[in-house]
């Protein structure tokens, strides 16, 4: 964190001198009779998660970002893709209603103000089913040493408590920085191992990343 803020500082310094620059297994039915043995085929929405259903939820901002300059998809969400394409899981993105400013600067600068205010910034679209699934990927980027505040506005809407939740994250020197256990005292989920990542590996050394999520994945027990 305390790495964070001073590139933080340099960052801004430089700113201002630049002026601103397989499906599931058959359930048994409890009847005495053998179940008749004919393949079922896998359902294409099924997860590739030990049978169990999944869904990656995630939150990710692209334009300008720390050390990466104007991306076209965010560094969270590059993780997201690559989770969802390995597990075979649904995604849903946290969207908020009102997009943060494209420069980098206003961006982490209205972030604050919503984070000094414990704001809940208003998300769009239909929340997702989450009694549908076993378990759920939840990736954000960390934001002040936090999530980002739609994350929380998504807790308020869509309850948790019981889910597997599987937290992935990305930042710039700051780590997971406990939001973690943020996540599991907000939700009263059970999480997991978290997978941590600095942004700038997802977006510029997508080999380096796929591996490392990879490994994230079967160190927590999803069966690929
Ligand atoms: C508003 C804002 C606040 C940030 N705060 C931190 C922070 O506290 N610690 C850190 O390491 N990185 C911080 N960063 C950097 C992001 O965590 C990092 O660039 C991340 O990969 C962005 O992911 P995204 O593209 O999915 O949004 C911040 C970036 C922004 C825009």
């Amino acid at each position: 964190m305390k790495k964070w803020f001073t590139m933080m500082a340099l960052a801004l310094c430089a700113l201002t001198l630049t002026a601103c620059g397989g499906g599931a297994p058959a359930k048994s039915s409890g009847s005495s009779a053998p179940a008749p043995k004919t393949e079922t085929p896998a359902k294409k929405d099924e997860a590739k998660t030990d049978g169990k259903r999944a869904l990656v939820v995630y939150f990710s901002r692209a334009d300008e970002n720390y050390n990466v300059g104007y991306i076209e998809k965010g560094n969270t969400r590059i993780l997201a893709e690559m989770i969802a394409e390995a597990t075979g899981a649904d995604t849903f993105e946290i969207k908020p209603a009102k997009p943060y400013p494209k420069e980098y600067t206003p961006a982490t600068e209205l972030a604050k103000k919503e984070k000094n205010e414990n704001a809940r910034p208003e998300i769009v679209g239909t929340m997702p089913d989450v009694s549908k699934y076993d378990v759920i990927f939840l990736g954000y980027p960390i934001w002040w040493g936090d999530l980002p505040m739609p994350c929380y506005t998504f807790f308020d809407k869509v309850k948790l408590e019981g889910k597997t939740v599987a937290p992935f994250c990305t930042h710039e020197g700051s780590g997971l920085s406990g939001t973690d256990r943020y996540i599991a005292d907000t939700t009263k989920a059970k999480v997991t191992g978290a997978l941590e990542m600095k942004g700038t590996t997802a977006q510029k050394n997508q080999g380096e990343a796929k591996k490392e999520v990879l490994a994230w994945l079967k160190k927590i027990g999803i069966d690929l």
